[in-house]
């Protein structure tokens, strides 16, 4: 089975089913781990829509409906990434689809639905949006670098990521707050921007963009040589991937208070 295929098929058809249904303001179902964070129908809807297309026997991660299933094939799944942009009508919110086998993340799909673009990456096979194939921009130091960043939902949370952007802020070219961590992976991978970092990303919002990222040459890790996780997400070419993580390592950017 061609995975990327099928999962490039599966995130045009949730992106097209999104784009007839949003029609208006979309309106907030409930909230999660703050009133902030917000989940519309069309979340649910776009989530159940991936799972009913998933080949049986595969197992899910879903952000809105959490693990099901077990196996050595996981996809891993944002029915949208940048909620906050759907609802308010802004660009950048996309489907993120990710397949995993054996633990190791073989395809990924960012679908960003408002641009029409759709970014994939096969393990091995480059990184690519449409015919083009993407690469990070190399050789830029620091100061020179536009850093890409997203803040969580939770108020003590967000006063610890300000305090670390106030430090990043001066010492950078800019900073961007696109509203969707895949999107801003794979701006990294286009060398839209050349860096990003956030704390408190899930697998589902890293999972294919991470891929996109890692196939165009950046590194996708986390702080003092660990793996990517919920504690933090830095994604730059080598050489401003350490810059970065170096800048930040001082304000302990992994606590929460
Ligand atoms: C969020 C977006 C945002 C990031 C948050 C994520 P959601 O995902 O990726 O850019 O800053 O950390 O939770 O809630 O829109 O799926
Ligand atoms: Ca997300
Ligand atoms: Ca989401």
């Amino acid at each position: 089975m061609n995975y990327l295929e099928l999962a490039e098929e599966i995130a045009r058809e949730a992106g097209e089913m999104l784009l007839a249904k949003r029609a208006g303001r979309p309106v907030v179902a409930d909230t999660k781990s703050s009133p902030t964070d917000v989940v519309t129908e069309l979340d649910r809807a776009s989530e159940e829509l991936i799972r009913s297309r998933v080949p049986a026997g595969h197992a899910v991660l879903g952000e809105e409906e959490g693990a099901t299933g077990s196996g050595s094939v996981r996809w891993i799944v944002d029915p949208i990434d940048g909620t906050v942009n759907f609802l308010y009508g802004l660009p950048d919110w996309a489907v993120s689809i990710a397949v995993e086998v054996d633990g190791q993340i073989v395809a990924g799909v960012v679908n960003n639905v408002p641009r029409g673009e759709v970014f994939t990456a096969s393990l091995g096979g480059g990184a690519w949006l449409g015919g083009e194939r993407l690469r990070c921009t190399t050789g830029v130091p620091l100061e020179q670098a536009l850093v890409a960043t997203g803040f969580g939902y939770s108020a003590a949370r967000r006063a610890v990521q300000a305090e670390v952007v106030a430090h990043v802020l001066p010492r950078v070219r800019d900073i961007r707050r696109g509203g969707s961590c895949a999107v801003d992976l794979c701006s990294v991978a286009a060398g839209r921007v050349d860096a990003y970092y956030e704390r408190g990303t899930n697998a589902w919002d890293h999972a294919a963009g991470g891929l996109i990222a890692r196939e165009a040459g950046a590194l996708v890790g986390g702080m003092h040589g660990r793996p990517v996780g919920p504690e933090m997400a830095i994604c730059a070419a080598p050489g401003l991937f350490e810059a970065l993580h170096d800048l930040i390592a001082p304000l302990d950017p992994e606590r929460d208070s």
